[in-house]
């Protein structure tokens, strides 16, 4: 098969759908910013599903959709025995989401199928485009809920009965709700001969170092806890401080140690706590209980469980000194991941043969390629995130470095599906 080298994705196209899938729980800041809220199972997340699935269809795939709601579309290659080379990501996003996170990865898929149809390509392999189930995780934790159903590394008894952060729903009655509870077994009968995902970096290292693509090494270790702290609510004005019981005082204590500790070990460590709730939440009321999520991350495992036992001690010598009870459950662990050499030399090798600047880098943010990666050869490709914003209305890539990252990951989809 010559030629395939030369064939490139069509990048106004590609942004069209892009566009067009963001106007579907779009938001819209003060400032022209334009993000999306298409929180997993929810009927915005419905909606996207449709309009990807009418996509998928309108290109003549077969689809498949799976107990945990993954879908999955494949154009057939010539031999029928041969296991795919399947692309693919997310398209629910957090409340406060961008238009490209998981998006750009599954849409680049449905561009390069569209590409193949374009020229008349008849790949080898057939070649997937799959959307994993609540990738984010914001709604129901853990992250990358669907890919790891997907690939066996969670029950999936076990994921149809998370309970929504919201609004307490269960995770399996919103995906029969939503229509999306599909007849395909999981885990996978079968997995891909390789998974191949386009991203945004979400952070903003490609872009202060003026580099295109990101080769995409691994991904950090990711641990997500829900901290409970429960004190004794009573009168702001009259309860002596040395009497009180407070949940807010611990929690400020435990937030406080949790910057310090990220601060003396330094990068690539970092802690974040995006949730806090405070029970009854009023001005003149001592709380009665705290709930807050602590979110940790490194690159390596043994700097990452020592400071997940540092913090977690010291939020309970906090709640002790405070007469407070506390109890941790744990949202999501992931240990560190490494993607598959051979791929990571491919999308290397890839982008510099179509002339872009590179740089080797961990992933800071979780994929669903990690999931796959325990399965087949893995790897990612990402792009420039301006300002280095994610999870951010503000979110936002060029035209021209997504059309450059999807051309790699076309290339690299051509190099496995030939084979
Ligand atoms: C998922 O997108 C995460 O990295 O939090
Ligand atoms: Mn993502
Ligand atoms: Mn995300």
């Amino acid at each position: 098969m010559g030629g395939w080298h030369d064939l490139r994705i069509d990048g106004d196209r590609l942004c069209q759908r892009l566009e067009a899938l963001g106007e579907i729980g779009a938001v819209h800041g003060p400032n022209g910013e334009r993000g999306c809220a298409r929180l997993a199972l929810t009927d915005e997340d419905r909606q996207g599903r449709d309009l990807v699935v009418s996509w998928m269809a309108d290109l003549g795939l077969a689809i498949s959709m799976d107990a945990i709601g993954n879908v999955v579309a494949t154009r057939s290659g010539s031999d029928p025995t041969a296991a795919a080379v399947m692309v693919g990501s997310h398209i629910d996003t957090v409340r406060t989401g961008g238009r490209f996170d998981g998006n750009l990865g599954v849409l680049c898929g449905l561009e390069i199928i569209e590409t193949l149809d374009q020229h008349d390509v008849v790949t080898r392999r057939p070649v997937q485009v799959a959307f994993f189930t609540d990738e984010e995780g914001a709604r129901f934790a853990p992250d990358m809920l669907g890919s790891q159903v997907y690939v066996g590394a969670l029950a999936v008894e076990e994921a149809l009965d998370v309970l929504a952060a919201d609004n307490g729903a269960r995770l399996g009655d919103e995906l029969n709700r939503i229509g999306y509870a599909g007849p395909t077994p999981v885990p996978a009968a079968s997995f891909p001969h390789c998974y191949a995902e386009l991203h945004i970096e979400q952070g903003p290292v490609l872009e202060q170092e003026g580099i295109t693509i990101g080769v995409v090494t691994g991904v950090q270790g990711i641990s997500w806890t829900e901290v409970t702290i429960v004190g004794q609510s009573a009168h702001a004005g009259t309860t002596p401080m040395h009497l009180r019981h407070d949940p807010m005082a611990v929690a400020a204590r435990a937030i406080h140690e949790l910057r310090l500790v990220a601060g003396y070990l330094g990068a690539p460590q970092v802690a974040t706590v995006g949730s806090l709730t405070l029970v009854p939440n009023l001005i003149n009321v001592i709380p009665s209980s705290v709930v807050f999520t602590i979110d940790l991350r490194n690159t390596n495992e043994a700097i990452l469980e020592g400071i997940e036992a540092q913090v977690f001690a010291a939020c309970r010598a906090y709640a002790s000194d405070e007469g407070c009870q506390i109890s941790m459950r744990t949202l999501a662990r992931f240990e560190p991941v490494e993607f598959d050499d051979d791929m990571i030399d491919l999308v290397e090798a890839t982008a510099q043969r179509l002339g872009h600047s590179t740089r080797r880098m961990p992933s800071g943010a979780g994929h669903d390629a990690q999931m796959l990666a325990r399965v087949c050869p893995t790897s990612m490709v990402f792009v420039p995130s301006v300002n280095g914003l994610s999870h951010n209305i503000a979110e936002y890539t060029t035209p021209a470095d997504i059309e450059a990252g999807a051309n790699v990951l076309l290339q690299v989809v051509l190099a496995h599906a030939f084979e």
